[in-house]
């Protein structure tokens, strides 16, 4: 009898523990496969360190696993970007061949980097193997591995080397740094002395849009000011890369306004509706067609007056501050390419004066 009670009993204890050593094992197998998650997750983590150890050495500390996942996950964040990008000028244009010092600073992505951090308008020396503007130009990528790398490259307010005014306007000031008049050209003023142009280039190269914006850098005292500079919360941003992309064609990081509609010019009027509710065409009231009849009155006299050949470059000569003063804003207006949207009242009044200083 009291074997019997001993065997059941061993054979209850075995029982335990056969069904204690099965649950074990079934807890050890979680944490194996958890374990073996976890390296999967540490492998990713290590060959973060080894990308990030040969960009920067500093950052290690701030990676955390997932970061570059944040971007480089597979949605929309980078690949939308790149293909609107890729439809831009600056995405596709040519002129980051102009490495030379002098360019490389808004021509170059290297040359623009260079400048930016040592806060400068310069470079050391020619940019070798330059790159286009691209995503690393204007923002901070490779530099934390975290979002905050899509933080843009600078927002700082831009002192125009010009005129020296200050253009404000959040992170469009970004834009500005490259959108400016070159320096190193005096604009003429009223009643100066002659004026030589050596150049076929002559006027405030390329992009004045910033100054446009302002009303300054013109031929001319002009007193007005601009809506679409005070109004307009970030500037060039505002009209140029609302969030609302048209597929690759218009806005976003292509930038663009106007733009090909399977065959059909179109506009991009998103930026505009926020205040012109009703808005049908960059048009309005007819603002862009009278500024281009203006610009072609001037240049009809400028090539009169022998400034300027058949295809609006400027022709080397001794002219009158008064000429010089029609051709600089002849070519602030062509440059700046908006057709007076920019700044109408400036536009108009531009070309009104340089009208007249040739008639005189
Ligand atoms: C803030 C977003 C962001 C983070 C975080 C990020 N990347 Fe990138 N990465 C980019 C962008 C933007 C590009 C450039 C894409 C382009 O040029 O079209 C890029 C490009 C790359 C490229 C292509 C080669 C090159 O350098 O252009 C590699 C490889 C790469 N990243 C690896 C990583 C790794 C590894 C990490 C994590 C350590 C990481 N990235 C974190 C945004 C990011
Ligand atoms: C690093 C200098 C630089 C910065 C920063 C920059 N741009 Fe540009 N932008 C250029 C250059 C250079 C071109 C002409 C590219 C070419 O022709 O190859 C250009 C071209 C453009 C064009 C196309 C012009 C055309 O003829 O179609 C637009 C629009 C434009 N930029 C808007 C902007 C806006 C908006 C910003 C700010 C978000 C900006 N740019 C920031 C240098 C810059
Ligand atoms: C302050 C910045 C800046 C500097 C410096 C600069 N550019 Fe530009 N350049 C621009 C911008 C911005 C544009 C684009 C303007 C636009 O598309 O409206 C541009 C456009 C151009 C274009 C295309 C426009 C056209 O009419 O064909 C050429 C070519 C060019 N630049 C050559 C040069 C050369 C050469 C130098 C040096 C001698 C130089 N740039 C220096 C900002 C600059
Ligand atoms: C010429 C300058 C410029 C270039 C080049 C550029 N960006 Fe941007 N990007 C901007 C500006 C300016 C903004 C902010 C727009 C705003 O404030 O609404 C922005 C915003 C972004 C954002 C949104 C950031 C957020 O808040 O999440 C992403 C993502 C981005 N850019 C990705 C890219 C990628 C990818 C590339 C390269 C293909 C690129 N950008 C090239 C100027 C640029
Ligand atoms: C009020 C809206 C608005 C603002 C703000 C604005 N733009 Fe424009 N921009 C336009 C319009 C509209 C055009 C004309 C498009 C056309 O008719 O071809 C234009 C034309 C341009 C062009 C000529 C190429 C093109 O796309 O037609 C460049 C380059 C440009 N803008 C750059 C800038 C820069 C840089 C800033 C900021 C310094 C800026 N814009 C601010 C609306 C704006
Ligand atoms: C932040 C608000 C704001 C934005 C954005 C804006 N505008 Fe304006 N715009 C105004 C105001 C205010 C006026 C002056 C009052 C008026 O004409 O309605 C004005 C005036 C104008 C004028 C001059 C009208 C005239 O008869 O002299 C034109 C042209 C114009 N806007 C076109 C545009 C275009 C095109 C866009 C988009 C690319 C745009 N605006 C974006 C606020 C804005």
């Amino acid at each position: 009898m009291k074997k019997k009670i001993i065997v059941l009993l061993g054979l209850a204890v075995a029982l335990v523990v056969i069904i204690l050593i099965f649950v074990s094992c079934k807890d050890s197998t979680t944490a194996e496969a958890s374990a073996a998650s976890t390296t999967v997750a540490e492998t990713s983590a290590a060959s973060t360190t080894v990308a990030e150890t040969s960009a920067a050495s500093t950052t290690v500390a701030e990676v955390s696993d997932g970061s570059c996942t944040d971007c480089h996950n597979s949605t929309t964040q980078i690949v939308s970007k790149e293909v609107q990008y890729s439809n831009s000028l600056h995405g596709s244009g040519n002129t980051f061949e102009r490495n030379t010092a002098a360019c490389a600073i808004c021509h170059t992505s290297e040359g623009f980097t260079e400048r930016i951090d040592a806060g400068t308008f310069e470079v050391a020396a020619d940019i070798q193997n330059a790159s286009p503007i691209n995503c690393r130009t204007c923002h901070n990528i490779h530099e934390t591995y975290t979002k905050a790398d899509w933080s843009l490259a600078t927002s700082d307010p831009v002192t125009l080397e010009l005129t020296g005014d200050v253009y404000d306007k959040g992170n469009s000031n970004l834009c500005a740094s490259c959108h400016q008049p070159r320096p190193g050209t005096d604009v003429p003023v009223a009643g100066g002395a002659a004026v030589e142009i050596t150049s076929s280039r002559y006027g405030p190269h390329h992009g004045p849009q910033s100054s446009m914006l302002l009303g300054v850098g013109g031929y001319g005292e002009y007193k007005g000011s601009n809506v679409h500079y005070d109004a307009v919360d970030e500037g060039c941003i505002s009209c140029h890369m609302t969030d609302t992309a048209v597929g690759k064609v218009a806005g976003g990081h292509t930038m663009n306004i106007t733009y090909d509609s399977e065959g059909t010019p179109a506009e991009y009027l998103v930026g505009c509706i926020k205040c012109h509710e009703d808005i049908t065409t960059l048009d309005r009231n007819g603002v862009q067609t009278e500024v281009v009849a203006m610009v072609e009155e001037l240049r009809l006299l400028l090539l009169k007056q022998g400034l300027i050949d058949d295809t609006g470059a400027g022709i080397a000569g001794t002219f009158t501050s008064e000429q010089a003063g029609a051709l600089w804003n002849y070519k602030t207006i062509t440059e700046d390419r908006s057709k007076g949207v920019h700044n109408p009242g400036f536009a108009k009044f531009l070309l009104e004066t340089g009208i007249a200083a040739l008639k005189k």
